[in-house]
């Protein structure tokens, strides 16, 4: 199938060159990690590197090593943070689309992995992704950070982040929807595990507590611009260009910004989120460009 969802548009210029950079950077890292696929057993490990390895924009993982970097330390302080949330997300987004949940056949421009190896080896791949996300943050080089890293990324990913939120987003599912449900199934859903992206990549930095604070609340407001233009693209965009299928949103009934607010306010609200966003930084001084054209890149891409 001629679609594909690893390129970045030609939006952002900035933010896409820095994207290519740390994709490249943590698709090696991640091919490290990651078990052969000739290890036993073989089922899993393709499946794992399947899905790991099907494109996706790495946004989470660029988003770990700018923020590493806007505090003062380098990619390779952030290499297992970065790691960690992209195994963490593509697990989130094997199980998303299994048929108990939102029964997706499309995904990063392929099949789906439960299309290509069944339901059953789909769950566990998710499950093995998850939990090797965790051992690759043992190997973080500021050891007396470790702690502090794997509390962020976990809550980001549990019961009041990303699973919170996807049985939030599931039981909403037909139900009335206003601005402040949608809002809190997104906020946890989503931008839980974007925020933790960004704060555990800080800390993995070194970052001081003013700094983890500004990138915190930075995270999370890109985080929930992030999903509205999520909605906004299932609404608007083609499966070529997206690598998925859209018109998955109405058609289950969830509950999206577009559904409470129109596609025209959606997109005010997310624009809106990101400039609160981009004031966070004023702090970091120039050390945090590339944080800047990354929350630009989240409105104005097309993916
Ligand atoms: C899709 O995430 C799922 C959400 C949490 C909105 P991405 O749009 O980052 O998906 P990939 O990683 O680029 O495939
Ligand atoms: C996904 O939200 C959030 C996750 C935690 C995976 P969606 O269900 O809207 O993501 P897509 O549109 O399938 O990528
Ligand atoms: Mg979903
Ligand atoms: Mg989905
Ligand atoms: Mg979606």
């Amino acid at each position: 199938m001629a679609v594909s969802s690893s390129k970045t548009e030609a939006v952002g210029h900035d933010a896409a060159a820095f994207l290519e950079r740390a994709r490249v950077f943590v698709d090696a890292e991640l091919d490290r990690f990651l078990p052969a696929e000739s290890d036993v057993p073989q089922t899993l490990h393709k499946a794992m590197r399947y899905s790991l390895f099907a494109g996706g924009k790495r946004l989470r993982p660029a988003l770990a090593l700018a923020a590493s970097e806007a505090v003062g330390g380098t990619f390779a302080d952030a290499a297992p943070v970065a790691c960690t949330v992209e195994m963490i997300h593509t697990y989130s987004l094997i199980h998303d689309d299994l048929p108990a949940m939102d029964d997706d056949d499309l995904r990063r421009g392929r099949p789906t992995c439960h299309k290509v190896f069944g339901d059953a080896m789909a769950i566990l791949a998710g499950d093995a992704l998850l939990t090797l996300a965790f051992e690759a943050l043992t190997t973080c080089a500021k050891k007396e950070r470790v702690a502090e890293i794997v509390r962020d990324v976990a809550r980001a990913s549990g019961t009041h982040g990303m699973v919170g939120g996807q049985v939030l987003d599931i039981e909403g599912e037909g139900q009335p929807a206003t601005l402040a449900s949608v809002r809190a199934i997104h906020e946890w859903k989503t931008a839980a595990l974007i925020a933790g992206s960004c704060t555990a990549g800080a800390l993995a930095g070194g970052a001081t507590q003013t700094e983890y604070e500004n990138i915190a609340n930075f995270g999370k407001k890109i985080g929930l611009a992030f999903q509205i233009l999520d909605d906004i693209l299932d609404e608007t965009s083609s499966p070529e260009q997206l690598g998925k299928t859209p018109g998955k949103d109405a058609q289950a009934g969830k509950a999206t910004y577009p559904r409470v607010m129109g596609l025209e306010k959606a997109k005010v609200e997310a624009q809106k989120l990101v400039d609160e966003a981009l004031a966070e930084l004023h702090t970091l001084g120039a050390r945090a460009q590339t944080l800047e054209r990354l929350a630009r890149f989240v409105v104005e891409r097309r993916n």
